[in-house]
């Protein structure tokens, strides 16, 4: 590892000690990990190919496979990799290098013993990752700009090396469409705002069910998370303030 690496890392796990979202995500995956229910239904109505925290359809999850399996990719990023339904979706693939990055320490030491031939880091979304993978996979994760005043482009830009060839990016966004950057990428958009609404229903439903309830004595933090996040979601479709969006980029 080289000297800018090894402080980009240091400061990295500085970040993370001092942001309490970091704490929070870390809490709740340990409920998540440990929920029988949340796994049941979460692949009842996401089909998540493992365990994951993010609002992508089996639909979505089919697109992404099939995006995947490209031979053009011998290296990933995954920005933001949760509990790693990436590194799932290229089992079979030995030869591609993974390396996820997320700041969950829960998360990531999961991942280690799941996934070991793939490259886990704990990494705050603040620095920038230096990396040397020709595509970039980033699943509801780079909202986390926002408070920082910074928009997706910019994240998505400092994301961004002279080999990166290939990147996906599915999430919401509030007034604003998936950047297009410039005129060296190729970008395909669409908008899957509709399955999403459908998503929200569907999970807001199974809130509601007995199995929930009784889980959430358990865990409650994984629960109240999960209410609040679908309730806010719902409200903001309802009023026209978030559309989803598959975006694809293709380096010409
Ligand atoms: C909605 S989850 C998506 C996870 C994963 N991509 C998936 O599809 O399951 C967002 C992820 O971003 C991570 N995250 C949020 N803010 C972050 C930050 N500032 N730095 C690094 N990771 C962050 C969280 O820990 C979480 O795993």
């Amino acid at each position: 590892m080289t000297l800018s690496q090894n402080i980009n890392l240091l400061l990295s796990k500085f970040f993370i000690s001092q942001d309490p979202k970091a704490k929070a995500f870390n809490s709740f995956y340990r409920e998540l990990l440990q929920s029988d229910v949340y796994e049941k239904l979460a692949f009842k109505i996401q089909g998540h190919p493992t365990k994951a925290y993010n609002l992508l359809t089996k639909e979505n999850y089919s697109f992404l496979k099939e995006w995947l399996k490209s031979e053009e990719i011998q290296s990933i990023l995954d920005y933001g990799c949760g509990l790693g339904p990436t590194s799932d979706l290229i089992e079979g693939r030995p030869d591609i290098l993974l390396t996820g990055c997320d700041f969950s320490k829960a998360a990531i030491a999961h991942n280690q013993l799941k996934y070991p031939n793939h490259c886990f880091l704990t990494f705050h979304h603040n620095l920038k990752l230096h990396h040397h993978c020709d595509s970039v996979v980033c699943l509801d994760s780079l909202y986390h700009g926002f408070d920082q005043g910074r928009s997706v482009e910019d994240n998505l830009l400092k994301l961004l090396n002279p080999v990166t060839k290939r990147i996906i990016l599915i999430q919401n966004f509030s007034n604003a469409t998936p950047p297009i950057l410039s005129a060296r990428w190729k970008v395909n958009i669409m908008d899957i705002t509709s399955s999403f609404c459908q998503l929200v229903e569907d999970w807001n439903q199974e809130l509601l069910s007995t199995e929930v309830q009784e889980d959430r004595e358990k865990y409650p933090l994984l629960w109240g998370t999960i209410t609040r996040e679908f309730r806010h979601h719902q409200t903001s479709l309802e009023k026209g303030f978030v559309k989803r969006f598959v975006a694809t980029y293709e380096k010409s």
